[in-house]
């Protein structure tokens, strides 16, 4: 499998996985005062942070996601300052609010792009959809900041099928893709499977962003032993009682086929996605180390029987 696909039918050559930057940087130091309000834990700082952007570019990720919603701005002000003068891709989301109105658009995304200290964004996703916005408006005014030049290619976020049908339309009348749509997808979480999402991507040429790809950390396995995760996610059904004890039987056979390979349990949780040739994950990295494990998920295959095989350990996360 080639380490670069094309989103969508953009012009964006991208890599297979990203890095999710929601917990970097930290907004008036909110998160150092009260981590266990933040959702996941106290920040890492300025150093690891930056540690985890360049271990990622080593290992060939050069795509990171944030939004304009992540720490109040702080995310795309961190990932701007770290982008300084690199040649990397980012993906930015505008908000999706009860309150955001269409014609703020424009608005926002000179904010996103001063933050993010660039003249462009590569990829300008709607964050969520909300019924108060009417979506061919919406894309409409996207249309015109790609043909302004200060979007690269247009993405949505959380739309269900019929949804992204309705922006897929609209853009394709101005002449321009609909690239990405970004929706939970993990192991844990398979309904991109059966709401007609996945379905949907192939079937108009989008590809599917997996954000919380690791369910949070939770396919890791680092959390089975008793430990709880920081921050609010603490309280995520997969990190308490019987739900963590369902996780259980899936982190020991990615860890049994992991070993096969050389690999993480939290590896082979991406691999499974990549393999998937429409899905690019984008897990969540806090430090060096995480961000070169998780890029690993691009050094081998796993065979159908595994995949197979995982897929049938987790039918019940299929609904
Ligand atoms: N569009 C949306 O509505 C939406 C919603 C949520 C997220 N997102 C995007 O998706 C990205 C990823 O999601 P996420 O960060 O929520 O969840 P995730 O990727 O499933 O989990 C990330 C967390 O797992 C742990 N981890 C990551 N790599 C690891 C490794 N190799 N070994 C051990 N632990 C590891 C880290 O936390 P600990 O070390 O503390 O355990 C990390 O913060 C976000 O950054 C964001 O860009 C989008």
């Amino acid at each position: 499998m080639e380490s670069t696909m094309t989103l969508g039918r953009s012009n964006l050559q991208v890599p297979r996985l990203g890095v999710g930057a929601m917990t970097w940087g930290d907004a008036k130091g909110l998160a150092r005062l009260h981590p266990a309000k933040t959702a996941y834990g106290g920040p890492h700082g300025f150093e690891d942070e930056k540690q985890a952007f360049e271990a990622s570019l080593m290992a060939g990720v050069c795509l990171f996601d944030t939004a304009a919603m992540y720490s109040g701005g702080a995310s795309e002000r961190r990932l701007g300052e770290l982008a300084r003068d690199k040649d990397v891709l980012i993906a930015s989301k505008f908000p999706g609010t009860f309150f955001f109105r269409a014609e703020n658009l424009p608005k926002e995304l000179e904010a996103s792009l001063a933050r993010l200290e660039r003249n462009s964004v590569d990829l300008y996703q709607h964050h969520f959809p909300n019924n108060s916005i009417s979506i061919p408006q919406l894309m409409d005014l996207l249309a015109d900041s790609v043909e302004a030049g200060k979007i690269k290619a247009v993405g949505v976020s959380n739309y269900s099928a019929e949804q992204m049908r309705v922006a897929h339309a609209a853009l394709d009348k101005r002449g321009i893709p609909l690239a990405s749509n970004q929706v939970e997808y993990s192991l844990l979480h398979r309904q991109p499977e059966v709401n007609g999402v996945l379905e949907a991507c192939r079937e108009l040429g989008i590809t599917l962003i997996a954000y919380q790809p690791l369910a949070s950390g939770a396919l890791t396995g680092k959390y089975l032993n008793g430990a709880r995760p920081s921050g609010l996610r603490r309280f995520m059904p997969n990190f308490r009682g019987k739900g963590r004890a369902a996780v259980e039987p899936v982190v020991s056979l990615l860890s049994e086929i992991g070993e096969r390979y050389g690999k993480s349990a939290a590896q082979v949780a991406l691999r499974w996605l990549i393999e998937n040739k429409n899905v690019v994950p984008i897990p969540g990295a806090k430090n060096a180390k995480q961000a070169a494990a998780n890029a690993e998920a691009l050094t081998f295959s796993l065979t159908s029987a595994e995949i197979e095989s995982l897929d049938r350990a987790t039918l019940a996360w299929r609904v």
